[in-house]
C-alpha cells in the first residue's frame, strides 16, 4: 500500500521503518527540517535498538521518503498515520494542539483530492478526540463526509521505547475502532499478517483502551513497588515475593477480578489488606495505593446509596446479602454494608438471599449481622418474586440466574432496577435499569 505518516518521532519513525520493510510504500511528513534531512540520508531521528539499519534500508530501497508537503503527501497515499505527539498540559488534559493542527493540514489536502482516503490516528488521545475533534476539523478543512468520502480510524500503538521494533511486530492485539469498513479492511492489509488477533470495535472504545492499558501498566509498577517497601522493610525479598505472585496464573495474572461491578467485601480481602497496610505503618512506610483501596471500594458503595436517594422512593428490594453467591459468610459484605447504609437513610428494606437464613448463621458470622443489622430476620423475605413485588427499587447484588429470571417476570415499567450483578439483560427488562457502572 501507499501509506503516509504525519509526525517521525518515536512512533511515526517506527512505523515507517516497518512498514517500508514489510514491501510498503511509505511517505514520511514532518515539521522539523532536522528529522526530515536526518531521515533522507536514511538515518532514524531516533535512539532505538535495531532502527538505524532497518531505517537506512527502507531508505536506500526507495520505499522510505520523506517530505513537508502535505497535499503532496495525500495525493500520493491511499492511507495516512497520524503519529503527532499529546504531550501534557498543566491540569493534566493532554495538549492537542498539534493533533488537530496535523488534522487541518490533512483536510485541507483531502479537500483537493478525488479518491476515497482513509485517516487513521495513532496518537493517544482521550475518548471523543477522534468524533469531536478530528473528524470535524477534517470535514471542516475538506468539505467531505467522514465514514463516507474518507474514513477516519482509531488505532492504538502498543510499542514501547527500548524495544518498539519488536513490539511492532509483537503487538498483543491490533484494535481498530473505525467509521468505515474499506479503511477497517485496509488496516487488516497492513497489519493482519501480525501474530496477534485483529479487533475493530468503536472509535471511542479504542481510545480509551490505550489510556486504561497505560493506567494498569503504572498501577501495576507502583503495586510492585509498593510491596516492594514493605518486603524491604521487613527484610523479606520482594523480588521473590512478586515472582511467585506471578506465578498464580489462576487469581492473580489472568481475568479473575477484572471485571467491573460492585464493590469486594467478604472476611478475607478487606481484613488481609489492613493487615498489610499496618505492616508498613509500623515501619514508616508509605503506601498511598494500597491505602486508597478501601476508601474507593467505600466511594463504589456510596454511589448506589446516592443513586437510591435520588430516585426519592422508599420501598427497596435488595437480591442477595452475603458477599458473594453461594456462601451465607455476611462478613464485611458489601451488600450488607450497603443494606445499613440505606436503613440508616429510612428506607424500608426488604432482602432475599437463598443461602442466608437467620436459624443457620452461627459463630462468628452470626455476631457480625446481628451488630451491623439488628433486625434483620424482619426484613428476610420468602422468595425473590415477593421482594420484587412489594419494592420500588429493585437492587440485584448477585449475577444468579433465578434472581434474575423473578426480575424479568415480576418487575414492572414503574421500578428502578440497579444491577450490581453486572449480568443484566437490559432487553428483558420491563423496568427502568441502572448498572452500577456501565
Ligand atoms: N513513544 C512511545 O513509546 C509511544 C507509544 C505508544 C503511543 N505513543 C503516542 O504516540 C504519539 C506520538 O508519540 P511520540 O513519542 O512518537 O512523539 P514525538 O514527540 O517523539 O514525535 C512527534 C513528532 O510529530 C511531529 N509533528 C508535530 N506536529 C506536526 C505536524 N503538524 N505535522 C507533521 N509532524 C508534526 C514533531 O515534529 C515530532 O517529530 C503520542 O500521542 C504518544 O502518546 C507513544
Amino acid at each position: 500500500m501507499k501509506v503516509s505518516i504525519f509526525g517521525l518521532g518515536y512512533v511515526g519513525s517506527v512505523s515507517a521503518a516497518c512498514l517500508a520493510r514489510d514491501g510498503h510504500d511509505v511517505l514520511g511528513v514532518d515539521l522539523n527540517p532536522q528529522k526530515l534531512a536526518l531521515l533522507r540520508s536514511g538515518k532514524a531521528p531516533i535512539v532505538e535498538e535495531g532502527i538505524q539499519a532497518l531505517t537506512r534500508e527502507a531508505v536506500e530501497s526507495g520505499r522510505l521518503q520523506v517530505t513537508d508537503d502535505v497535499t503532496a503527501a495525500i495525493g500520493a497515499t491511499e492511507l495516512s498515520f497520524i503519529c503527532v505527539g499529546t504531550p501534557s498540559s498543566a491540569n493534566g488534559s493532554q495538549d492537542l494542539s498539534a493533533v488537530v493542527r496535523v488534522s487541518e493540514a490533512i483536510g485541507g489536502a483531502l479537500a483537493r483530492k478525488s479518491a476515497f482516503h482513509t485517516v487513521v490516528l495513532r496518537s493517544t488521545v482521550a475518548p471523543g478526540t477522534a468524533l469531536e475533534l478530528i473528524k470535524p476539523a477534517l470535514e471542516s478543512a475538506s468539505g467531505k463526509r467522514s465514514g463516507v468520502d474518507f474514513g477516519l480510524c482509531f488505532q492504538p500503538e502498543f510499542l514501547r521505547e527500548g524495544s518498539s521494533i519488536r513490539d511492532y511486530d509483537h503487538p498483543p492485539f491490533t484494535l481498530v475502532g473505525g467509521d468505515s469498513p474499506v479503511s477497517i479492511e485496509a488496516l487488516r492489509q497492513l497489519f493482519g499478517h501480525l501474530p496477534c488477533e485483529f479487533i475493530a470495535t468503536d472509535i471511542r472504545t479504542a481510545e480509551a483502551l490505550k489510556l486504561v492499558c497505560n493506567a494498569f501498566h503504572a498501577l501495576k509498577i507502583t503495586f510492585a513497588n509498593e510491596v516492594g517497601r514493605i518486603a524491604g522493610a521487613l527484610d523479606i525479598d520482594s523480588r521473590q515475593i512478586m515472582a511467585l505472585v506471578c506465578r498464580d496464573t489462576r487469581l492473580n495474572i489472568s481475568p479473575a477480578y477484572m471485571k467491573p461491578g460492585f464493590a469486594f467485601g467478604g472476611s478475607c480481602l478487606p481484613k488481609d489488606l489492613r493487615a498489610l497496610m499496618y505492616l508498613g505503618r509500623a515501619r514508616d512506610v508509605d503506601t498511598p495505593v494500597l491505602s486508597s483501596i478501601l476508601p474507593s471500594n467505600q466511594i463504589h458503595i456510596e454511589s448506589v446509596v446516592e443513586r437510591v436517594l435520588a430516585d426519592k422512593r422508599r420501598r427497596i428490594a435488595l437480591l442477595g446479602l452475603s458477599f458473594k453467591p453461594g456462601t451465607d459468610d455476611l462478613r464485611e459484605s458489601p451488600l450488607v454494608a450497603l443494606a445499613e447504609r440505606l436503613l440508616g437513610k429510612g428506607l424500608r428494606l426488604s432482602i432475599y438471599d437463598a443461602d442466608v437464613s437467620l436459624s443457620r448463621l452461627i459463630g462468628a458470622n452470626k455476631q457480625y449481622i446481628e451488630d451491623a443489622i439488628p433486625h434483620l430476620g424482619e426484613l428476610l423475605a420468602e422468595s425473590a418474586e415477593a421482594t420484587v413485588k412489594g419494592a420500588d427499587i429493585v437492587i440485584v447484588g448477585h449475577p444468579l440466574a433465578a434472581v434474575w429470571e423473578a426480575v424479568y417476570a415480576h418487575a414492572t415499567s414503574e421500578q428502578l432496577v440497579i444491577d450490581l450483578a453486572g449480568n443484566g439483560d437490559r432487553a428483558r427488562m420491563p423496568s427502568n435499569y441502572w448498572g452500577v457502572c456501565w
